[in-house]
């Protein structure tokens, strides 16, 4: 069969910031001369003291270490505020939807912000936060939110927000790792008009963390929250007393600008550390070139400011561009199907931004809930988080663009900071299901399991063999993790943990994580992490999780439970432990399926073979390979006696 490839639309070519001719001549230029591209690029934003060194970077022992205009100095909100006030204060910068489309939206101008982001830095300092201190911040999707990160960089604090959707206890362990002496929260968050208790988590966590002494509560519902005297204190009544001038930290360019828990294959989630210069060269170049985006026009990432694309892509990218930016508080499907494309119609939304499961999840619902709303504003599209599978790239592409719009197949990681593989609208021809070719300054390569590198087409595991700006610097309270992480695989290179196939003409197609990590409904998540939360039930001796093709999240999590001799599993137990690893990790982490096994598939040595656990997973049990080296092969015969059919 023909590979489809959809030609860059006539006048796009013209249009666009960069046509193929320049893509490739910008490219060649970045990777032959990072020096002076980088320094070159880095004048985009507003620099308090000029840096005269721009690359210092070493992926190999002993000199291993990575920094970018090391000897510069810049504050991140006087590049996303401050600068833009004189000439377009009065510009939307965030305008934001809520959950319920009876209750009004905001617009929020540069002028605006800028005033609440000094208010609450006032207020953080006024309660001895400063320069290199931890803020948690666990909020829903308002523009509180965003102050608050703003806010953090204004004062040189190091923000770690933690998604609104996970558990009490998951919320404890990121505040506890960082060590935040603060808080910010919400009495409840709102979506899809379900309320999420926020502050009462809050108080649950911090039964676990004494060193949190103040706890910022925003009313959004206005819900009964209870507060403890001395350390709560409620958002608007103390940014009251605060005044809107603040004056702005100093930063050094690799002073970190914020912490953001990701899962890995093993372990607790580590604590991804970005810093201030290299992050923000990186978050605005990319928001800039990818979606092509002209001063004016109005942006749409529907991505939780809980994850990285948040950060880069509602907050950071867009207002350091001096963009309006879109920020929704709900979900897809709420109050009906045609939720995304009515907002895109409410705001004239250009340029949109989303998740292959939300439109995977809106493709099941039909065409007319797209069909129904106009779209005419719409010139591009964005694709983040997992494959887009050929399929829901054609819907996107035929229904919600009306062929009129290139889709930007964007790949990248929270440790990579912003895009790095991804189509520019101008320039690359675009084939569904390839992110296509690396952004400026990225270089990528493939090597086989012995780490030796595949030239031209073919496949392999996805690694960059040099740095990019955007690029996580440590993990927090942990350098060696991170050196053993994601350098030690490959020698002298950053693996990703995803496995790629790159084609004659030199497009990257992601195949999917070659790691213990499965990616679900976008959201990345350790396996061991829902193992160990599994084994903490005092019924359950051992367990096992591997993903599994879903229809809708692309990946769903099948969970191999043994339980301890004396308990009989039945069906009451498999929905008390389903509710149990909502309770510890949060809903996103909820089992598909768990199968009651009264042993796993081991070796000799007592290594469970996840090979085969992952084959069940897969329902693909033709040929699960050599099973010899099991110390009871019989295990397999009652795992697959047992295992649930996928339809
Ligand atoms: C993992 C990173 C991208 C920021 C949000 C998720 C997968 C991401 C794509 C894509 C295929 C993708 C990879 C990657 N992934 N984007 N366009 N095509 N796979 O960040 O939680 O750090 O997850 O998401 O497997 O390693 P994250």
């Amino acid at each position: 069969m023909g590979e489809v490839v959809y030609p860059v639309p006539t006048g796009w070519d013209q249009a666009a910031l960069v046509d193929a001719q320049a893509y490739e001549a910008m490219y060649q230029r970045s990777i032959e001369a990072p020096e002076a591209f980088w320094n070159d690029a880095a004048h985009r934003l507003d620099w308090i003291r000029p840096f005269t060194r721009v690359k210092e970077t070493s992926f190999h022992e002993p000199d291993f270490g990575i920094a970018w205009f090391a000897d510069g100095t810049l504050n991140l909100t006087a590049n996303a505020l401050d600068r833009h006030l004189e000439r377009n204060g009065d510009r939307v910068a965030i305008l934001w939807e809520p959950d319920d489309p009876s209750e009004p939206h905001r617009e929020i101008t540069y002028n605006e912000l800028h005033a609440d982001v000094c208010r609450f830095a006032n207020l953080l300092k006024a309660r001895g936060i400063g320069r290199g201190d931890r803020v948690t911040i666990y909020l829903p999707m308002v523009p509180e939110a965003a102050v608050a990160m703003l806010a953090c960089a204004r004062i040189g604090a190091i923000h770690s927000i933690v998604f609104a959707g996970f558990s009490p206890d998951a919320l404890a362990g990121r505040i506890i790792d960082c060590d935040s002496r603060i808080v910010v929260t919400a009495d409840e968050g709102l979506r899809g008009g379900k309320r999420v208790p926020l502050k009462a988590n809050v108080d649950d966590a911090l039964r676990q963390c004494p060193g949190v002494e103040t706890v910022v509560v925003l009313r959004r519902t206005g819900a009964l929250v209870g507060a403890v005297d001395g350390r709560d204190i409620d958002w608007h009544e103390g940014v009251a007393l605060q005044s809107s001038d603040c004056d702005i930290e100093e930063m050094n360019a690799e002073d970190p600008l914020f912490i953001l828990y990701t899962s890995g294959s093993t372990g607790k989630p580590k604590g991804v550390l970005h810093t201030t210069g290299g992050y923000a060269v990186w978050a605005s170049i990319t928001h800039q070139y990818v979606f092509d985006y002209h001063p004016g026009q109005i942006y749409w990432c529907a991505a939780d400011i809980g994850w990285v694309t948040g950060h880069s892509y509602v907050v950071y990218g867009p207002l350091i561009n001096g963009a309006t930016t879109v920020m929704f508080e709900g979900v897809p499907n709420f109050p009906d199907p045609s939720r995304f494309w009515q907002v895109v119609d409410k705001f004239g939304v250009e340029i949109f931004y989303g998740a292959p499961t939300a439109l995977r999840a809106l493709m099941r619902e039909g065409d007319d809930w797209v069909r129904r709303t106009n779209r005419k504003s719409l010139r591009l599209l964005g694709s983040v988080g997992e494959p887009i599978n050929p399929e829901a790239w054609e819907w996107y592409y035929r229904v919600v663009g009306e062929e009129r719009c290139p889709i930007v197949d964007t790949w990248w990681q929270t440790e990579t900071g912003g895009i790095m593989i991804t189509p520019l609208p101008g320039a690359t021809d675009l084939k569904p299901g390839s992110a296509s070719r690396p952004f400026f300054g990225v270089k990528p390569a493939l090597v086989d399991n012995d780490g030796k590198e595949v030239m031209g087409a073919g496949e392999g595991c996805l690694v960059m063999t040099d740095s990019w700006p955007g690029q996580m610097r440590t993990v927090w309270g942990d350098h060696d993790r991170f050196f053993q992480t994601y350098f030690s695989t490959f020698e002298g290179m950053y693996f990703t943990g995803d496995g790629c196939r790159r084609d004659a003409d030199g497009y990257y197609w992601i195949t999917g994580r070659i790691d213990d990590v499965i990616n679900v409904s976008g959201h990345r998540m350790g396996t061991a992490e829902i193992e160990s939360a599994l084994v903490a039930h005092s019924k359950v001796a051992e367990s096992a999780v591997v993903g599994m093709p879903h229809d809708i999240k692309g990946q769903g999590i099948y969970a191999f439970v043994t339980t301890n001799v004396e308990v009989t599993p039945d069906e009451a137990l498999r929905k008390e432990l389903i509710q149990w690893v909502r309770q510890e990790i949060g809903p996103i982490a909820t089992p598909d399926v768990i199968q009651f096994a009264p042993a796993l598939p081991k070796t000799r040595s007592g290594k469970i073979m996840r090979r085969i656990l992952r084959k069940i997973g897969e329902n693909d049990v033709t040929n699960l390979g050599d099973t010899s080296t099991l110390a009871d092969p019989s295990v397999v015969d009652n795992l697959l006696a047992n295992r649930r059919q996928l339809t």
